[in-house]
């Protein structure tokens, strides 16, 4: 039906540099390029490109960025719940790259950290039993917002990125499906050696794939990635779980929504860019047309 993501929405800008500047240093940047970015953002266009009716509830500045705002609906994204405040600015990246392909990011949340309780309730007023609540850590009232979805029946995606074990240990006991990339799964197991309550986990593994542990069943569904050429891995995981919430949300069979999500992270990881290099459900068809894996 409708899945609602409470999420952040970045801008990015990225810088092309020889080297990465020492202190005291000034540098010229060789090239610059400005995008769409920020875990929310980026799965709202993954799951509204796959096709399904996406709200984002999220916030940016008063002033300027109206483009963000364009492209997201564009992209298919329903904007009425997208806050702009006042005497804050967007959450944006500062994002360095050197000529080896290193990189340096300052992240600054801005209004993505200043979500008013009250806007979140309102977005979530409609929310029911067929709906799904997405949810990352970049933002403020996550728990809040998880406790309305679960009261409601809503199916609960968490993707717990940045890892942050606090924000897990409030947020699990309302989540449907934990979303991790390995990384952060391994940042878990140390966190919480015993183990968390939780009904389904979604791994992703980069290159090797994604898992999908239903742990009430005690069983694995294992999806390969596709092989591709690798130009640009950031908003790989957006990607898959946006496209994953939108397949089991349009009444897909967990396998089939596990393979579009792969399929649509492939393209996006040949492809630079975060929530613009996301592609759309019939590049996804024809990829999966053309590409035969199970
Ligand atoms: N090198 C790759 N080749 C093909 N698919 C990839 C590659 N890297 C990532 N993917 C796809 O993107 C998904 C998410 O990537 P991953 O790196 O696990 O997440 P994150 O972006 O959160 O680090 C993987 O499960 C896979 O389907
Ligand atoms: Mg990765």
């Amino acid at each position: 039906m409708t899945i609602y993501n409470l999420g952040s929405i970045n801008v990015d800008h990225v810088y092309r540099l020889h080297h990465m500047p020492q202190p005291g240093e000034t540098m010229a940047s060789r090239d610059y390029a400005q995008g769409l970015g920020g875990k929310g953002a980026n799965q709202s266009v993954a799951a509204a490109r796959a096709g399904a009716q996406v709200v984002h509830i999220g916030a940016i500045s008063a002033q300027g960025e109206d483009w963000v705002l364009d492209r997201l609906a564009e992209y298919g994204v329903d904007i009425t719940h997208i806050a702009r405040l006042p005497h804050v600015a967007s959450g944006h990246a500062i994002i360095l790259l050197d000529a080896g392909g290193e990189n340096a990011i300052i992240l600054h949340p801005g209004a993505n950290g200043r979500l008013e309780a009250g806007s979140v309730e309102r977005a979530l007023e409609g929310i029911g039993p067929d709906d799904t609540l997405l949810l990352q850590n970049e933002t403020n009232l996550q728990v809040e917002a998880a406790r309305i979805a679960r009261a409601a029946g809503a199916r609960v995606i968490y993707s717990c990125a940045p890892f942050d074990i606090d924000a897990a240990r409030e947020v699990l006991p309302h989540v449907t499906l934990l979303a991790l990339n390995e990384v952060e799964a391994a940042q878990l197991t140390a966190a919480s050696p015993a183990g968390i309550q939780v009904p389904a986990m979604l791994v992703t593994l980069g290159a090797d794939g994604a898992e999908y542990r239903d742990l009430a069943a005690g069983t694995v569904a294992r999806q390969p990635a596709f092989p591709v050429e690798v130009v640009d891995t950031t908003g790989a995981g957006d990607c898959f779980a946006g496209y994953l919430a939108a397949g089991l949300d349009m009444g897909r069979d967990l396998p089939e929504a596990m393979r579009h999500a792969a399929a649509a992270a492939a393209i996006k990881v040949t492809r630079a860019g975060a929530g613009d290099a996301i592609p759309e459900a019939a590049e996804v068809l024809d990829f999966l047309a053309t590409h035969r894996r199970d």
